[in-house]
């Protein structure tokens, strides 16, 4: 069993996922209401902030998606009491922070990069802490030069080890002046969850602005922390002795409501996605009328759907924040492949982030992806070759092929892909996509999809 497999077999056991494959009868139109809660890329990194405080936190809004029981397994080995007072809400009890065996860090984090996040919180804890290698999807290389060069100039000592790379705090750490070469999300949040402990002021220059960092920083602040987000990407900590723990409900998950909204587009459905917001898909809803996809903006979330008629091919370019996020790309494309014309998705901030389109084209789509890109755009990741481009011709009928999930995004788009289908198909190792998706499995029996779940998960994966 490769070990995309395994990962994927892990996962869909985390949750309780009693299958690792789907069989989708698919040419169904979606029709329903679901219900999305907090943001995966939000809510690990504020189970993570609770290891700062001196005091438990409670965190509202916490989804059932394998990720979170990852980071729970990893707060859990480092001493942190966590329960779940209600369904959806964590209490966590920093009180007996403890170093952990790096065997079991490595055992727990298995596919995450969360582990790197851990770093400054520890430091400060613990004066020490340790990466195993980490995984996370195959998008892209994901290098983590810019978080280990952010702790370099915080004054913590690296050094790298065949298991992984362990990290010291000879002295307190002290506040740094630091520029990323690229607003990185993961390199923000390595700044914010050090700086704030840190002796003195930081000033974080180039920095992401994500509306995940927003609410990071948001918690952070309730915790007793001084943080001012200042005009051109600049962010400014001033470090504080002790932290308090912290009561918050996490910013809803955007990248799981424009998911939602892409399938109700592809399968010729409607969609209305409970808990999102506009605020934080202005642009993905600016791209969503392009194509000829209607919403309505509710007071309890979004309504999406197809108001029926030809979709229109659009041009699309992956930014960061407040860009049209890399993580859409996948699920739009799906719909983009009935669109009455040429699209082309510019991939700037992955390197390899196209992977997903060769199952697509096995179910009819006509998907061709450049290398080297289309247009003279200028490189976003220093030092690293990242215009890709997919040029999508459509509409071609997709029919129904047994695919396999790759990665979490490009796996629900095998999904949509495989709901707009004319015919049957079985998509394989969806585990991955349980790593982000909470009960999708109900959610698109809630949907009125057609499907069955053939394989039992092996339990022997649990953990
Ligand atoms: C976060 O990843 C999200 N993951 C990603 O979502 C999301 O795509 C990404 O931000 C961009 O918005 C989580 O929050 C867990 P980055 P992160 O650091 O922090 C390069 C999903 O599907 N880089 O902003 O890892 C990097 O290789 C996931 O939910 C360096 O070169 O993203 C990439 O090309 C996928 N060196 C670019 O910057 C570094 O030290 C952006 O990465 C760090 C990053």
């Amino acid at each position: 069993m490769n070990s995309l497999a395994q990962d994927s077999q892990k996962a869909a056991a985390r949750v309780g996922l009693v299958s690792d494959s789907i069989t989708i009868h698919g040419g169904k139109p979606l029709r329903g209401r679901v219900e999305v809660r907090g943001a995966k890329n939000l809510v690990t990194k504020a189970m993570v902030a609770s290891l700062l405080a001196d005091t438990p936190s409670t965190l509202k809004g916490v989804p059932e998606i394998s990720d979170v029981a990852v980071v729970s397994g990893l707060l859990k080995a480092h001493g942190v009491a966590i329960d779940s007072s209600a369904p959806g809400v964590l209490t966590l009890d920093p009180s007996n922070v403890v170093g952990a065996h790096f065997a079991e860090i490595d055992a727990h984090a298995g596919s995450s990069r969360i582990p790197i996040l851990f770093c400054g919180p520890l430091l400060h804890q613990l004066g020490e802490a340790f990466i195993p290698d980490l995984g996370g999807c195959r998008i892209g290389d994901r290098p983590i030069d810019f978080h280990l060069n952010a702790l370099r100039a915080f004054g913590a000592v690296v050094e790298k080890s065949y298991q992984g790379i362990h990290l010291t705090a000879p002295q307190k750490l002290v506040g740094a002046d630091i520029e990323l070469p690229f607003p990185s999300v993961g390199a923000t949040e390595q700044v914010l969850l050090t700086a704030v402990r840190a002796e003195g002021t930081t000033e974080l220059k180039n920095a992401a602005i994500e509306p995940e960092i927003m609410d990071l920083i948001a918690i952070l602040q309730k915790m007793g922390a001084i943080i001012s987000v200042e005009p051109n990407r600049v962010i400014v900590i001033e470090g504080v002795e002790t932290l308090r723990g912290y009561t918050h409900t996490a910013i809803f998950d955007r990248n799981e409501a424009a998911s939602w909204a892409a399938a109700a587009l592809a399968t010729g459905g409607d969609i209305t996605v409970g808990g999102a917001t506009q605020q934080e898909l202005m642009t993905f809803l600016n791209v969503y009328r392009k194509v000829g996809g209607e919403f309505d903006v509710l007071e309890d979330g979004i309504r999406f759907w197809h108001p029926g008629g030809p979709l229109k091919p659009v041009m699309i370019e992956t930014d960061v924040h407040p860009g049209f996020m890399t993580d859409w790309q996948q699920p739009l494309i799906v719909a983009l492949t009935q669109a009455e014309g040429e699209s082309v998705v510019h991939e700037t901030v992955y390197e390899n982030r196209f992977g997903f389109t060769e199952a697509l084209n096995e179910m009819g789509a006509n998907i061709v992806v450049h290398q080297s890109g289309l247009a003279s755009i200028t490189r976003r990741v220093p030092r690293r070759p990242l215009e890709q481009a997919a040029v999508i011709t459509g509409p071609t009928p997709l029919h129904g092929a047994d695919v396999r999930v790759p990665d979490l995004r490009g796996g629900f788009s095998h999904l949509i892909a495989a709901l707009a289908a004319e015919g049957t198909s079985t998509v394989s190792n969806v585990g991955i996509i349980s790593r982000g998706y909470e009960l999708f499995i109900d959610k698109l029996r809630q949907l009125g999809a057609d499907f069955e779940l053939p394989s039992a998960v092996a339990s022997d994966t649990a953990r």
